[in-house]
């Protein structure tokens, strides 16, 4: 049918609907998504409720209203149809906007994903985006926050950034005004809120010797080797969003070198910057990548609905209640990284895991698993399992490997869902980052069986 048809018949489905209900999921690009696919129904005048889950699952289903509105599944839908046809969902109720794997079901909902389109780098935001400027060209406002999703789900090139679709909606977005691109800008996460030599030593990618996880290092080389003032914001710390071109030219000038010097490449070292015009400065609304982890905070501390409204403008009580969860989530992820560093993984042939039982929240674990990765074997994919609080029941599964690896032809979709099936539960996702829930009674053997599928992908 082709994507533009698939957008098209999608965006005329909902301008007919008499109300809607959009099911979005609770990580930074879901939540996206709801933001901009909301925003953009309820300007045509339709009425528009919203739910967040966690993942499409059994358990899950019960929060989707047994209503006459037009249920929107965005950011998931496309691998759990078998549970809409179970819950009796006929074609005409239904519309998937997705960027995950499709399943193949009988009943053939309305969709639009670009993922057999080749567009593995558009995420769902990007598409519910695409669709919201169908249904009106005045949303190109909204560009913005696709960009946090389409950021937050990892979706932005080392070097060039977002491409292919999503590179059309960062243009939209500075055609409009509120996000402007920095190119060939430092490789580095913090840009607006954390202290400079904190951003650099905080950054491992690359592992800059002397600079990584050594704040006082990076300290001496800005301010002795570089020559730059760290301290000017009224007695603060500047940031790199502070910083004039040429100051960033010495710096990741100087870094190179280091790098050089180690032996070490150098072609990890930039990345291209979405900073936010229109949000205050030293906030982490301010850029793409810090306005996604808040948005992920919201959401894995269960207050996704927080997160959209910050994304609908917010700026008063809601606001202030997710910088208190960011503050956490930081905390969190710090503890669940050392944790994992601590304890160590086991080690079989394809694959790497460990079990934090109930120590970690089920909603982190999988960016604790990304996180982690970059610590460890990076060659073997990590898999993390987790008890859920509130099914004893179930185990939550999160896997994680780079591109490197997808490259080299490792599918974790593919192994993650096979053997979840195998096990009596289910799983899904993208080749590079998947996810799935299992019984109990099927842990023993678990990570052995994913381990000889992934053995089998290598081979
Ligand atoms: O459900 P969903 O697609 O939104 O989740 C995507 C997950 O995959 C996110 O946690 C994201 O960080 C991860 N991911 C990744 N590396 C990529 C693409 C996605 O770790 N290149
Ligand atoms: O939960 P986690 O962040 O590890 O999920 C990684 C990816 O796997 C996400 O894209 C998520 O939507 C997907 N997933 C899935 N089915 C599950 C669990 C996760 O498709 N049961």
């Amino acid at each position: 049918m082709g994507f533009a048809n698939e957008v098209s018949e999608v965006s005329e489905k909902i301008k007919d609907a008499e109300s809607v209900t959009v099911i979005s999921h609770i990580d930074a690009d879901g939540i996206a998504s709801e933001a901009v696919l909301r925003q953009a129904i309820a300007r045509c005048g339709i009425d528009v409720t919203s739910v967040f889950v966690r993942q499409l699952e059994p358990i899950t289903m019960k929060y989707i209203p047994d209503n006459s509105s037009l249920k929107v599944f965005i950011d998931l839908g496309a691998g759990q149809q078998n549970l809409l046809e179970e819950r009796g969902l006929r074609e005409n109720e239904v519309v998937i906007i997705d960027h995950h794997v499709s399943q193949d079901v009988d009943t053939p909902y309305l969709q639009v994903n670009g993922l057999p389109y080749g567009y593995e780098k558009l995420s769902a935001a990007g598409t519910g985006y695409l669709v919201s400027k169908q249904i009106d060209d005045y949303n190109t406002d909204l560009a913005k926050i696709a960009v946090v999703g389409n950021v937050g789900d990892m979706m932005a090139r080392e070097h060039c950034g977002l491409v292919g679709p999503a590179r059309g909606i960062v243009e939209d977005g500075v055609e409009c005004g509120n996000i402007e691109i920095v190119t060939d800008d430092l490789n580095c996460y913090g840009i607006s809120t954390r202290p400079l030599h904190y951003c650099l030593s905080f950054s491992d990618d690359p592992f800059v010797p002397g600079i990584t996880n050594n704040p006082s290092g990076a300290q001496d080389l800005i301010e002795n080797d570089a020559g730059i003032d760290l301290k000017k914001r009224n007695g603060k710390w500047r940031v790199w969003e502070d910083l004039s071109p040429e100051e960033k030219r010495t710096l990741i000038g100087i870094l190179a070198l280091r790098l050089h010097s180690a032996g070490e490449p150098t072609k990890r070292l930039k990345a291209e910057h979405y900073i936010f015009p229109d949000e205050m400065k030293y906030t982490p609304l301010r850029n793409a990548s810090e306005y996604a982890t808040m948005l992920n905070a919201c959401g894995r501390w269960v207050k996704p609905k927080i997160g959209s409204s910050v994304c609908c403008g917010d700026r008063g009580e809601g606001y202030r209640e997710a910088e208190v969860m960011l503050r956490h989530h930081r905390t969190v992820i710090r503890e669940m990284m050392e944790y994992i560093l601590e304890t160590g993984v086991t080690e079989l042939s394809a694959l790497q895991y460990l079990h934090v039982g109930d120590r970690f929240p089920d909603t982190i674990v999988g960016i604790g698993a990304g996180m982690a990765l970059s610590k460890l074997n990076w060659k073997l994919p990590i898999m993390i399992l987790c008890y859920l609080p509130d099914d004893p029941e179930l185990i939550k599964v999160s896997m994680r490997t780079n591109e490197r690896m997808v490259q080299a032809g490792m599918d974790l979709q593919a192994a993650l869902m096979k053997a979840a099936e195998a096990a009596g539960g289910g799983g899904g996702g993208h080749k590079i980052a998947a996810g799935a829930y299992i019984p109990r009674s099927a842990e023993e053997g678990f990570a052995e069986s994913v381990n000889r599928i992934l053995e089998k992908q290598s081979s």
